[in-house]
């Protein structure tokens, strides 16, 4: 997929293991594949994102197929929205540790569609073991507030439980693009949630409100399931990769694990929109 400079906004070429740009801006692949452009000065943070700990907390889960009947679900959507477009350009932003990201890849393949694809996420702990699980997908540590991408390139963008900032999100994408968002249901996790919190408050979050302007919204599904956890093992891997964890005490934390069996469920909802 074409990068644009961080610095200067004009199209990066790539000689081998280098990206430079006309104004001489320059950006070498990491050792294990993945682009670096995230400017130093535009760093929050000295290590932004998702920690190490996190990713592999996500990695571990994830790998055991819990969400794999979502991942399908947002295969689904995306198989059926690029229907029309052969060779898609398609963005996963703050592509976490990258399960889902592969899985769209391998998707839209085995439907003989030919997807340029790409994973951008801050964190360069989940860059890093994203890039090892598909060497096809180009892979960048980079902001979703500054996405290194020129302008009317993306067909498809997908969002998966990260922050959403529309006018950045928007520039990147081909008028009429759509843009895929996953964000929690009020029962996700609920059983995790009722262990941690005394009260649990509805949320009033609504991707609708935030996207109007730049997007419109075309559909919105809800995908709802049970699964088991039946080691404390795999409990203590949940807890690490949701935010969730970050609020309890070590005695809270070691209680819950304690269990050794515990039903969750999962209700996510999928909302697709279309750059206006
Ligand atoms: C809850 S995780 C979701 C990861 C992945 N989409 C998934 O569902 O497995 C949120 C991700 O957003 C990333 N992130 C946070 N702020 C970001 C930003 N400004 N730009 C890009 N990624 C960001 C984090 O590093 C983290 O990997
Ligand atoms: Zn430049």
């Amino acid at each position: 997929m074409q990068l644009s400079c961080p610095v200067c906004k004009s199209d990066l070429l790539q000689q081998g293991k280098n990206l430079r740009c006309e104004n001489n801006h320059s950006f070498d692949a990491a050792r294990q594949g993945y682009w670096n452009l995230l400017l130093a000065h535009k760093k929050r943070s000295k290590d932004p994102g998702d920690n190490v700990d996190m990713v592999a907390s996500r990695r571990s889960f994830l790998d055991k197929g819990f969400y794999a009947p979502l991942s399908d679900e947002i295969n689904r959507i995306a198989i059926e929205a690029m229907a029309d477009t052969p060779s898609p350009n398609i963005l996963d932003m703050g592509c976490g540790e990258g399960y889902y990201t592969t899985r769209l890849y391998e998707a839209l393949t085995q439907q003989g569609l030919s997807p340029d694809l790409a994973g951008l996420d801050i964190s360069k702990h989940a860059v890093k073991a994203a890039c090892q699980r598909n060497k096809a997908i180009t892979w960048m540590v980079a902001s979703g507030a500054d996405i290194p991408l020129p302008e009317n390139t993306l067909d498809l963008q997908m969002v998966l439980f990260s922050r959403l900032m529309p006018e950045a999100f928007a520039k990147p994408m081909k008028p009429g693009a759509m843009l895929l968002v996953a964000w929690p249901g009020e029962e996700h996790l609920i059983e995790l949630r009722k262990l941690i919190y005394q009260e649990i408050k509805p949320s009033s979050f609504d991707p609708a409100n935030t996207l109007n302007g730049p997007f419109e919204l075309k559909q919105k599904s809800r995908v709802s399931f049970q699964f088991e956890l039946e080691s404390s093992n795999d409990i203590n891997t949940l807890l690490g990769m949701t935010p969730h964890s970050q609020r309890l005490s070590a005695d809270a934390k070691q209680m819950i694990c304690n269990q050794e069996h515990l039903t969750l469920t999962v209700d996510v909802n999928l909302g697709l929109f279309t750059r206006l």
